[in-house]
């Protein structure tokens, strides 16, 4: 454990944690100093808005601190009840149910529907975007012993396609992509993998990780089919997580009636786990009602356009991606992490994102935009970038 920790040290990519004293409206205090920060995944806010909160007290007061059981016991409340059918209405999907975090959500579908003890009676495969997240990345690996698991090139459905053509067609695929990819912000084109697989729909299912997507795409904030001419009933599985744009925590998957009824009764990570509390079920439905009248969008969206505009003026060569989340490929850790120390001596807290969680040669700083900032806020962030870039180069 030492050798790797001093080798991690060595290479500039040791994880530490910092402790956050305070967090009010994205300003942070760490060690006494604030920072405006640019690292939170709270796109639109919500986990500050009054009526969140509001709704969360009356859950505590109503339930308790904790759901005290797994689901399947007497941890799933009404609460919990409410908040998957409101999912299924505003995505159009038969059946939901919840997870206490969107790791757990992407293991439980990987290893629940390719587990050794579902016995098949053929092969079937995973088809992964390259970028995916680590959680449905490790749940796909720990089960390739089942599941034929191979990644085609990031958005690339020509790719995806050429991966499809080697599957017999009588064996049963799962094509899964990202809505808004978590370290890169650009989309996936779910309309382009659609068209690939329509020849083949019988034996192909699509699977949507929507974890940035919610709350940010689509008019009542929904995510990737909400904003796509895509037909919503070709997502066969959507994942999304609340501990984003929702404000909350922990994460759905929505399907068809079988396959929800499938993991009550066979996902080890649903069964065996206590049920988040239900008030926090309680708080995220007021989360999604608030989000789906678009006000907070509506700001994350003018906030993306003028960074975006202030960073073009000023040269910074930004990733191509729309959404909140934006990224500067620096390209060694050493650089990254430089530049995230000298934009936190400006007062701008940014992260490295560093290898392996991105692939080597392409460490970045991470920038996500949220509702909560001022106009004055991002200008600063587009002066310390400049600055703090402009530095390094001498
Ligand atoms: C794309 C994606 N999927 C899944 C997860 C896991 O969600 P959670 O943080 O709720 O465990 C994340 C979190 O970073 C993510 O970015």
């Amino acid at each position: 454990m030492q050798q790797a920790l001093a080798e991690r040290e060595r290479s500039a990519l040791l994880r530490k944690r910092v402790v956050i004293d305070s967090n009010h409206q994205s300003v942070i205090e760490v060690a006494g100093e604030h920072y405006i920060s640019f690292s939170s995944n709270d796109y639109l806010g919500l986990s500050q808005h009054p009526d969140v909160l509001q709704s969360f007290a009356e859950g505590l007061s109503l339930y308790g601190a904790s759901s005290s059981a797994s689901s399947v016991v007497t941890g799933y409340s009404i609460e919990h009840k409410r908040l998957e059918d409101d999912i299924c209405t505003h995505t159009n999907m038969q059946s939901a149910l919840l997870f206490s975090s969107g790791f757990a959500a992407n293991q439980a579908i990987c290893k629940t529907l390719f587990s050794t003890t579902n016995k098949r009676s053929q092969a079937c495969h995973i088809l992964a975007d390259k970028f995916m997240h680590a959680s449905f990345i490790d749940g796909a690996m720990g089960v390739s012993a089942n599941a034929q698991f191979s990644r085609f090139k990031h958005n690339d459905t020509r790719h995806l396609l050429q991966l499809l053509d080697k599957v017999p067609s009588n064996e049963d695929t799962l094509v899964v992509s990202e809505g808004i990819f978590s370290m890169d912000g650009d989309a996936c084109d779910l309309t382009g993998i659609q068209q690939q697989i329509k020849e083949r729909s019988n034996n192909v299912w699509v699977m949507l990780d929507d974890a940035h997507a919610m709350g940010v795409l689509g008019a009542q904030g929904m995510g990737t089919c909400d904003a796509s001419d895509a037909d919503a009933q070709k997502v066969d599985v959507l994942m999304g997580t609340f501990g984003k744009a929702v404000g909350t925590q922990g994460a759905f998957v929505a399907s068809n009636s079988a396959l929800v009824e499938y993991l009550v009764n066979f996902s080890k990570e649903y069964i065996y786990s206590t049920a988040m509390p239900a008030a926090q079920a309680r708080a995220t439905l007021t989360s999604f009602q608030i989000m789906r009248k678009g006000m907070e969008r509506e700001k994350l969206r003018n906030n993306i356009a003028l960074f975006q505009m202030l960073a073009t003026e000023a040269q910074l060569p930004l990733m191509d991606a729309n959404g909140p989340i934006q990224g500067l490929i620096i390209g060694s850790p050493e650089k990254a992490l430089a530049l995230s120390e000298k934009l936190k001596s400006l007062g701008i807290w940014v992260i490295a994102i560093r290898t392996p969680t991105v692939p080597k040669h392409t460490d970045r700083l991470r920038i996500t935009i949220n509702a909560m900032h001022q106009e004055r806020d991002i200008r600063a962030l587009v002066d310390a970038l400049v600055l703090a870039m402009s530095s390094m180069e001498k």
